[in-house]
């Protein structure tokens, strides 16, 4: 009998580890023969630790499983399938999961991340196998055709990205994976990693393969140490089956990869100071031109994507960019892994194409506030993406409609905040981050933050006083403005977009009527 319990950190954290043991040590005492498999999670946070059991009927999840909880699942048959409280049925049943379109995610919590022959059985390195019938340019169309955009949060059209580094001539090219996941609120690189590593690892091999490059390098963030062991031996596995190394898959071409550990710093996500870092030096961002694609690490022509990105190349190699691109709306083809947290019932992960509402991953699958408070205001994109209220809820999750009104789609973290939030503190917050965070290069970040922070203190402070008042809001558009079109890099350029969608949507919060607003 096979048992599932997760080794995911979001399921580790609530006690995975011991509710594992307590089902080892429950079956050796009943004289019983249970297969455990560590999986990745199925991204259904609320129900961790989600033990499935493996059925005549398929796998039943039962969860949120305390080790407690153990001697009572043994005796109600749970290795059957039986009847329990904790019961969830047929996994792929339950609502959460049921209604996504899984193409990224679609390994997800099914197979041992681990297991090469798990992950071969799942389509996984038909991507890689298919990449190998093409011509590198072949690749490269695949991934334009496919419409894929840079995950990371920018949305840069990949192929288009990989098109200027296949087109330079150097005798070294890098592909650099982009997993210093530093938003809020975002989990989908580190559930990648931990969860179904080698398809990270086929997505930057068939990325190397592409642009003629031998190495490559995933630069994880120092704060996912479980990420950083499963990709070390994902690779020494791969590299052992003959994925990666001198010879990928008897194809005479080579490819090689490496795991770094971040530097722990939010800036070093950032592109150019995240090269920095990887050549060992302090992680201050770069002037842009030249970009990384033509000069990136040492000084050698770069494909740095997200992990996500990276993740996606697999499935459209091995089902055709039509299939892909089938999936989004507008300029937004496939799908998004969408992290919801915050204060929501259901937190967790769900993929879907493009085109979906906030409203409904805030309501039909994040089943609303945990607090039983009404949702005020929902962040998107991160703590440099906008805040959104109400009205903005139903928008279509889209780069370009979002763009228009002044939001992020960004790398898809959703943070809800009940009413009991004060705009004015998460508008203080956003200021203060980008202080603690800034590089330090250039003056409207490394300035305008600290006096971001003064203006809004003085904001909250002259609430009684009307003509005090307008001149600091004024004073705090003039600064964003600055900010925004000053910055060198997104971290002090964006940080205008949580500040005055804050002012903006959420007045009250700052002591302003809506004439007063208008005003200022
Ligand atoms: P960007 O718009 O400057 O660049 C996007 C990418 O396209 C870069 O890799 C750039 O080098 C590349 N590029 C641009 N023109 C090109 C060309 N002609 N040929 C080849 N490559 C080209 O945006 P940036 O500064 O890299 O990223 C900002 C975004 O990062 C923000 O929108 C934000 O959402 C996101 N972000 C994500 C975080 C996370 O944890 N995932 C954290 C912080 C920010
Ligand atoms: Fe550095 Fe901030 Fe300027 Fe970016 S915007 S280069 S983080 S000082």
């Amino acid at each position: 009998i096979t048992v599932y319990v997760p080794r995911d950190s979001a399921a580790l954290a609530v006690g995975a580890d011991r509710v594992a043991r307590a089902i080892a040590a429950q079956a050796t005492q009943r004289g019983l023969n249970v297969r455990l498999v560590r999986n990745g999670s199925r991204g259904l946070f609320w129900l961790e630790p989600l033990v499935e059991v493996v059925t005549t009927q398929g796998r039943i999840a039962y969860g949120p499983v305390d080790p407690t909880d153990v001697p009572g699942l043994f005796e109600a048959g749970f290795l059957q399938g039986g009847a329990h409280a904790l019961a969830l049925g047929p996994t792929e049943e339950i609502p959460f999961l049921k209604h996504q379109e899984r193409l990224t995610f679609a390994r997800m919590g099914i197979v041992d991340p681990l297991s090469l022959a798990d992950y071969e059985a799942h389509e996984g390195y038909a991507g890689l196998r298919r990449a190998l019938e093409l011509t590198p340019s072949q690749v490269v169309q695949q991934v334009l055709d496919s419409g894929l955009r840079g995950r990371g949060g920018a949305a840069f059209p990949a192929g288009i990205k990989w098109k200027t580094v296949a087109g330079t001539t150097a005798p070294q090219k890098h592909i650099v994976c982009n997993a210093d996941e530093g938003d809020s609120g975002t989990f989908s690189d580190r559930m990648t990693m931990e969860g179904d590593p080698f398809v990270l690892i086929e997505g930057m091999t068939i990325a190397g393969l592409a642009v003629g490059a031998t190495q490559g390098w995933i630069y994880v963030r120092s704060e996912y140490p479980h990420a950083i062991a499963t990709l070390e031996s994902a690779i020494a596995i791969a590299r052992q089956a003959g994925y990666l190394g001198p010879d990928v898959m008897g194809s005479g071409r080579a490819f090689e990869l490496v795991v770094r550990k971040a530097a722990g710093a939010y800036v070093c996500g950032e592109e150019t100071a995240l090269l920095e870092s990887l050549e060992g030096k302090r992680g201050i961002v770069r002037a842009k031109p030249p970009l990384p694609a033509i000069e990136g690490l040492f000084g050698q022509p770069t494909v740095i994507n997200n992990v996500i990105t990276l993740a996606t190349v697999p499935i459209i190699l091995a089902r055709g960019a039509d299939f892909y691109k089938h999936y989004g709306m507008g300029r937004s083809r496939g799908t998004l892994p969408f992290q919801l947290a915050g204060n929501l019932k259901h937190g967790g992960l769900v993929e879907k194409a493009f085109g979906l509402t906030l409203r409904e991953l805030l309501f039909t699958f994040g089943g609303g506030s945990a607090s039983g408070r009404p949702i005020k205001a929902v962040q998107v994109g991160g703590p440099l993406g906008a805040y959104l209220p109400e009205s903005q809820w139903d928008l279509p999750l889209d780069y370009e409609a979002y763009a228009a009104v002044g939001a992020a789609v960004g790398h898809g973290g959703i943070v809800a905040h009940d009413d009991s939030a004060d705009m004015s503190k998460l508008a203080r917050y956003a200021m203060e981050f980008c202080a603690l965070e800034s590089c330090g290069k250039c003056t409207p970040c490394r300035i305008g933050s600290t006096r971001g922070m003064e203006v809004i203190d003085r904001i909250t402070l002259h609430r009684q006083q009307p003509a005090a008042h307008a001149q600091q809001v004024a004073l705090l558009k003039d600064l964003c403005d600055t900010m925004l079109y000053g910055s060198l890099c997104a971290m002090g350029g964006m940080t205008p977009y949580p500040v005055m969608s804050a002012l903006n949507h959420f007045p009250e919060d700052f002591g302003l009527s809506t004439p007063q607003r208008e005003a200022a």
